[in-house]
């Protein structure tokens, strides 16, 4: 469906190699002109590539999303180069401390939900006035973390149950203007990062990586992993008109793993 997003401007908020990468390539292949927003301006600047290579429009804004000013200078950025925003896709991740709840810094729950929940709100105020304009949508990307409570988690799944209640409010608040504003929430997503990991956990345990993605695997309905285009398409529905009556809704994109 190549048109589905024609020349909406699309920014995505926390582009690194993984889904905010292929959010990206999706958008463009989609016919969005896409803004890429991260702190890191390499990155940015080989992910636009390679969406002008695929035939694609992007303009890297570096950007860190909990810094007023740089957030406003990424609203202007939009404003100069395409004067007007269509989408916005909150993206933007940090590895969480992994302890059990108990064990964890406060220090470090503060800042996931710094970055994850007011990180976001602020990305989403400041773009409001605009996407009001085009009765534009927001995607915030949240996890399959919000449908389990195994340990470990709990320092993420504070963020993302907080970025989950969030999303709802602003639906209700914001929906008067126009703006849709949902929630997908992923899996695992079989990406490099996934990759490398289980190629760890299968040498720690003596077993090949294809077992452990089996035995990973073996836990969701469809018996295999997303991988990011599939996250990422989800996203392009719920961004695009084809959804253009949901609004307040979260899209879990984990192969059946958990059911809501
Ligand atoms: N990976 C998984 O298995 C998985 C599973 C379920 C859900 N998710 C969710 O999917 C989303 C994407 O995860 P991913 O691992 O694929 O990430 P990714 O797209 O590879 O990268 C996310 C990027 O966010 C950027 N970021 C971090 N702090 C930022 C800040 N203060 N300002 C601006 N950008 C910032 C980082 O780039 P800079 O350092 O350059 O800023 C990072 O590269 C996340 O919301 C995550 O919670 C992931």
């Amino acid at each position: 469906m190549p048109n589905l997003l024609d020349r909406r401007v699309v920014v995505v908020s926390g582009v690194g190699p993984g889904l905010g990468r292929a959010v990206c390539l999706r958008a463009a292949r989609n016919g969005a002109r896409v803004v890429l927003a991260a702190r890191t301006q390499s990155r940015l600047d080989e992910v636009a590539a390679q969406v002008r290579d695929a035939g694609g429009e992007a303009l890297a804004v570096p950007t860190d999303i909990t810094d007023d000013a740089a957030v406003d200078n990424l609203v202007q950025a939009v404003n100069d180069e395409y004067g007007r925003v269509d989408v916005l896709v909150n993206n933007a991740f940090a590895v969480p401390s992994m302890k059990p709840l108990g064990r964890t810094d406060f220090e470090q729950i503060t800042s996931s939900i710094d970055l994850t929940v007011l990180g976001t709100l602020r990305v989403i105020k400041a773009f409001t006035p605009g996407l009001a304009e085009t009765a534009g949508s927001i995607v915030n990307i949240n996890s399959m973390v919000i449908r389990h409570s195994e340990p470990r988690y709990g320092s993420y799944k504070i963020a993302k149950s907080a970025l989950l209640a969030m999303s709802q409010s602003l639906a209700t608040e914001l929906g008067e203007q126009g703006i849709r504003i949902n929630s997908v929430a992923p899996g695992y997503i079989w990406d490099d990062q996934l990759k490398w990991y289980f190629g760890q956990i299968a040498e720690k345990y003596g077993i090949t990586a294809d077992q452990v993605y089996e035995q990973t695997a073996s836990k969701s309905d469809l018996k295999r992993l997303p991988e990011p285009e599939e996250i990422a398409d989800a996203v392009m529905f719920l961004a695009s008109d084809m959804a253009r009556s949901v609004t307040g809704h979260t899209l879990d994109v984990n192969c059946g793993e958990y059911h809501d």
